[in-house]
């Protein structure tokens, strides 16, 4: 089902008015893990005589709705419909007259202590253990379970917010801060940003200066480390500046969340969530960073209209932390992280997606499909894919990058769709004769509509991905003696190419000889089994399920508990479900630390553990 015509996952009528700007008053009440207070919603009609306002809701509980107007306040008739699984429900306000122009509704409400939003955690759930917690995830649609909202990214809305909360915590938000008194925190968004963007942490934070613009947030015990992982932030800016234009958005700050924070990296504007499993001690994930300050042009500035053209937001930002990638490491680097993402995709299309092959589409169908259903790793890396074809069909970066800071900043404080970004590309290029026969070329229907890999690889330079290659035919085609005196073990690899080189021995059919002994080996060679770098862990861990070995279930859950971040645990819930030694053991631990995921999380993994 289709609810309106802009946007599959949202109830509101976008078409008729739109949110421009949003004041918010918030309680937050650890007692009751809700929070309270009033929103100021300001529309603009963009048709005459609007009668109603439909607004998404998730389990909200409205107290009042009331029109501000010159005459006064005027309560509103409303009324909530059914809730529907991923959507919410629709939240009607009726208009006493037919409305045109300026608009303020008033509502107040309170959240529900569920809210798919939100995470409240005991103290003993901190690093500190000291103080409670709480943090907001807001993408695709989740937003609307702490605001009634336009919860569609095709609106674009200013915000301010005064936040009151307990006097020894801080609170930040995706925005400025305004104030520091204790208790009560301001705060100003003066760019339009999507519901998506919204987001909020109340807990014992401490800041330490990283750049020009940026510090990192983080609870005490993590701030010198966090520091010095993402010491780089400043240089990634400056790159992506290079490539993007101009960073308006004042400051770059950098949040370390607690484990149970379901992403990678979530890019919130002013100040980037981060999880803590990139805390390698060798800076080898802070690409992440790299990935979430690219956002702050492709997805904070031009917005997908809805999460159907996704990859206009994750592809263009995946190819742009390509580019800052290559700016600082070299081309090499830059395209063995784009074959890195491949096989990544490779192994996602093969599980993950096996029985969707649908959502393998560059463009996915949402109509009865949640975006937390759809979301795989197909937007980013059949996107970017795209993106990098198209560089090299047109002639490279001196060609494409002129065109693509001027795509930017044409759609920025804009939300688009694919058409918007293919319109944009053939009006640059047909300027030029020559590229007439490039344009005819491209086969977009193929590219945009076609499932499975991306329909053209491009020549991308494999010297780094050959070693990666070496060691995982090494280990996979020879028993344990012959690897011990192999002379490819002595082709040192870094961190990055180890995590390549994992999931290219993953990727095998066949692995000979996958006894206790080898794989145990295997991690003294790579120093995997005391690694605190969570991509090799991930790897090594599901080596161990492929080798069926149920003595190390200890060491699986350990790191299944230590983290719930979704590209990890996930992936290993799903493998382990299908071991039927293993089975009943990850029920019954996903059981026990259900309360600590997200909900989001918690959702997939009872999917992937088919409970
Ligand atoms: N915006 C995404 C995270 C997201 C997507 C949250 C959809 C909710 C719904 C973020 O920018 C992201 O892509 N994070 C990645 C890291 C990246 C380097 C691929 C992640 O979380 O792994
Ligand atoms: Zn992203």
């Amino acid at each position: 089902m289709r609810l309106s015509p802009i946007d599959p996952c949202s109830y509101s009528n976008a078409h008729e008015l739109i949110i421009h700007h949003v004041e918010l008053d918030w309680k937050i009440d650890f007692e009751k893990s809700t929070i309270s207070g009033k929103v100021l919603l300001y529309f603009k009609t963009l048709k005459d005589d609007v009668e109603e306002i439909f607004l998404d809701s998730s389990e909200l509980n409205i107290l009042s709705v009331l029109a501000k107007t010159s005459a006064g306040e005027i309560p509103l008739n409303w009324d909530i419909g059914a809730h529907v699984e991923n959507l919410g429900s629709k939240l009607t306000v009726y208009l006493p007259t037919k409305t045109t122009g300026e608009l303020i509704v008033e509502i107040q409400y309170e959240t529900d202590p569920n809210a798919s939003a939100l995470q409240w955690l005991t103290a003993e759930q901190t690093c500190g253990k000291q103080y409670s917690y709480l943090f907001s995830q807001c993408q695709a649609i989740h937003a609307r379970s702490i605001i009634p909202c336009q919860d569609t990214p095709a609106v674009k809305f200013t915000y301010k917010a005064t936040v009151h909360h307990p006097p020894y915590l801080v609170g930040l938000m995706s925005a400025v801060k305004k104030n520091s008194d204790p208790g009560v925190s301001c705060f100003e968004q003066t760019i339009p940003i999507p519901s998506y963007l919204l987001a909020i942490v109340v807990g014992a934070l401490v800041e330490k200066p990283i750049g020009p613009i940026s510090s990192v947030w983080a609870e005490e015990e993590q701030i010198d480390e966090a520091a010095e992982e993402f010491s780089q932030t400043a240089d990634f800016i400056a790159k992506a500046e290079e490539i993007c234009g101009p960073y308006v958005w004042g400051r770059y700050d950098l949040l370390v969340m607690p484990p149970s924070f379901p992403f990678g990296g979530m890019e919130n504007p002013c100040l980037t969530f981060v999880t803590p499993t990139l805390l390698a001690g060798d800076k080898s994930l802070a690409t992440v960073v790299a990935h979430e300050i690219a956002h702050s042009w492709t997805g904070n500035l031009v917005t997908n209209r809805n999460f159907e053209h996704f990859w206009l937001n994750e592809g263009f930002t995946v190819f742009v932390e390509g580019k800052i990638v290559g700016r600082l490491f070299g081309s090499a680097s830059r395209d063995f992280h784009a074959l890195h993402g491949l096989s990544e995709l490779t192994d996602c299309i093969k599980t993950q997606l096996a029985n969707t092959p649908e959502l393998t589409k560059l463009i996915v169908d949402l109509s009865d499909c949640s975006p937390d259903d759809a979301f795989s790793t197909v937007p980013y890396m059949k996107g970017s894919t795209f993106l990098r074809y198209l560089e090299d069909h047109f002639g490279g970066p001196s060609k494409f990058e002129p065109f693509f800071r001027s795509y930017l900043d044409k759609f920025k404080y804009q939300s688009v769709l694919t058409t918007h970004f293919k319109k944009d590309l053939y009006e640059w290029f047909r300027g030029d004769p020559a590229n007439e026969v490039l344009l005819d070329r491209i086969d977009w229907d193929k590219w945009l509509f076609e499932q499975g890999m991306p329909p053209v690889i491009p020549n991308y330079n494999r010297s780094l991905l050959d070693t990666c290659k070496k060691h995982a035919d090494l280990w996979a085609e020879n028993e344990l003696e012959n690897v011990k005196s192999s002379p490819i073990l002595t082709e040192k690899m870094t961190s990055i190419q180890t995590i390549e080189f994992l999931a290219q021995l993953l990727e095998k059919k066949r692995i000979v000889d996958l006894t206790q002994e080898k794989i145990e080996l295997l991690g003294q060679t790579y120093g995997l089994q005391a690694t605190r770098n969570a991509e090799l862990r991930f790897r090594f861990v599901r080596l161990y399920i492929r080798g069926r070995l149920i003595d190390k279930m200890d060491y699986i859950l350990s790191f299944l508990n230590s983290n719930f971040r979704m590209k990890f645990v996930r992936p290993i819930y799903k493998e382990l479900a299908g071991w039927p030694e293993a089975r009943p053991i990850a029920i019954a631990n996903y059981y026990k630390v259900k309360d600590q995921m997200m909900s989001v999380c918690a959702y997939g993994v009872s999917k992937d553990l088919d409970i």
